[in-house]
């Protein structure tokens, strides 16, 4: 893969800053964007001490972290996208804000320029119809934590083109991650089938069958999860569980997928999970 490939990843939260962390490592010049400058900061921040805790295990070296720092360039300017190969929108998992941003963004970049969203649940298809060039629009939705888990679920639609997926395939690999193709469906597969396991994890809390330790335990114990699906949860953030919910809700029109109303509550509580120190759990 071509190292002058210049990447652009829209929203510097909990998956842009990973997003960003794995480009700039892979040798990529890599723009990362907010609307919020402060969050830019927070972003680097999260940036330098993940790196620092790689460096600590041996996976990289101190060169490694300045060169990775020296291909990050922050800004709060969406026009700063004009230029690059490819964007990638990892902004909040909101219908109408991810469609104004994709509309800006069609009339910002060049034709050239490949456009993928890390949303969860929300048809790339949708997001690849508002804008003039469908066949370059594109699901790559990495997974928490973007620096350690391996997986990027690929998401193609009727209208993706297979020099795009093609592309996207070439630059997932080079960042040292998996690529796995699906179609564009809510939900894909990835969370079509996590989340109603998480949300059905949030009913047995609500109806009291068990404690958030006890159902937590159960599934690390009897199913070997590496982490209980409550505090997954907390770690995904409450709101985007939340949203992802919907998604499923309204794109299948089926009420199994409603969301529970313990989830609703929290997140209209501002307990969001980790992100926010209050979940199902505390966090400092
Ligand atoms: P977040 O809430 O942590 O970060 C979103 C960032 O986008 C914030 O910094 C916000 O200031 C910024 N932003 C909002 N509007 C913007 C705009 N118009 N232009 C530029 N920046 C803007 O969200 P998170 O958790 O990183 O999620 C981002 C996307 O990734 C969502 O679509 C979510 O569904 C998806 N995702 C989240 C995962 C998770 O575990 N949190 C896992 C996989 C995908």
């Amino acid at each position: 893969m071509n190292k002058n490939f210049k990447i652009a990843v829209i929203g510097s939260g909990t998956m842009g800053n990973g997003i960003a962390h794995i480009a700039a490592k892979s040798g990529f010049k890599t723009t990362l964007v907010d609307i919020n400058k402060n969050q830019l900061d927070k972003a680097l921040s999260v940036i330098h001490s993940n790196l620092d805790r790689q460096i600590k295990k041996n996976i990289i070296s101190l060169i490694d972290k300045e060169n990775t720092i020296n291909n990050i360039i922050l800004t709060t300017d969406i026009n700063d996208c004009k230029d690059k190969n490819l964007v990638i929108e990892a902004i909040p998992e909101k219908y109408d804000l991810k469609v104004s941003l994709f509309q800006q963004l069609d009339s910002i970049c060049h034709k050239g320029t490949i456009f993928a969203s890390n949303t969860s649940s929300i048809s790339i298809s949708n997001l690849g119809n508002q804008t003039k060039r469908s066949d370059k629009v594109i699901g790559m939705h990495f997974m928490n934590p973007v620096p350690i888990m391996k997986l990027v679920e690929v998401i193609n639609t009727m209208h993706t083109s297979s020099e795009t997926t093609d592309q996207i395939i070439k630059l997932a690999k080079a960042m040292g991650k998996t690529p796995i193709q699906c179609n564009d469906y809510p939900g894909f597969v990835s969370n079509r089938i996590l989340m109603p396991m998480i949300n059905e994890a949030i009913f047995c809390l609500e109806q009291n069958v068990a404690s958030k330790e006890a159902i937590d335990e159960i599934m690390k114990l009897g199913m070997s999860h590496p982490m209980g699906p409550l505090q997954l949860a907390d770690f995904i953030g409450l709101d985007v569980c939340l949203d992802i919910m919907d998604v499923l809700w309204i794109g299948f029109n089926d009420s199994k997928y409603r969301p529970c109303t313990l989830l609703k509550t929290m997140v209209s509580s501002g307990l969001l999970g980790k992100k926010s120190g209050r979940g199902f759990y505390t966090y400092d």
